[in-house]
């Protein structure tokens, strides 16, 4: 039996312990903002934080989340209004939409270990997450407002 707690609430796992954590989340417990994109940690859709840690669920066994919190983007914020969903609405980041949940995930991890990212330390944190409609630079210009600063912080660098 693995004990561990999701989006705040106590949960308890008597499958098969090598199962992804993501079909544990998404098709047992059914937070389906958890995506499946690649299965092999290579695009970032199913990021969720594992112990506060950004972490990719496809590759992740349920074993791995024994006593430890899991956070998926349904219990990022009571109410929606996580700074990083404020930006991204502000700035409609999103296009197809199905990337753009673990976007949100990555950035909020990178926003709680570096509160005013650079440029850079923005491009090095999404570098692993992928999205096909090509929404890089207002994903970056949303980070950055989430994080309270002006839409980049390389000189000349724009939307
Ligand atoms: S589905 Fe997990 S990284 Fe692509
Ligand atoms: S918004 Fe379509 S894949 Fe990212």
């Amino acid at each position: 039996m693995i004990k561990l707690t999701v989006n705040g609430a106590e949960r308890s796992f008597d499958g098969d312990p090598d199962m992804p954590l993501l079909w544990y989340l998404r098709d047992e417990l059914g937070f389906t903002g958890v995506k499946f994109g690649c299965g092999q940690a290579l695009c970032g859709a199913c990021t969720i934080h594992l112990g506060g840690t950004a972490t990719r669920s496809c590759t992740t066994p349920v074993s791995a989340a024994e006593g430890q919190e899991v956070l998926t983007i349904e219990g990022l914020s009571p109410d929606g209004n996580h700074p990083v969903q404020v930006a991204w609405r502000d700035l409609n980041v999103a296009q197809c939409g199905y990337c753009q949940c673990g976007q949100i995930m990555q950035a909020a991890s990178l926003l709680k270990d570096t509160p005013k990212p650079s440029d850079q330390d923005i491009d090095e944190a999404m570098s692993g997450n992928i999205c096909r409609c090509g929404t890089y630079p207002r994903i970056r210009a949303a980070i950055h407002q989430a994080a309270g600063q002006p839409a980049s912080t390389t000189e000349g660098g724009k939307l």
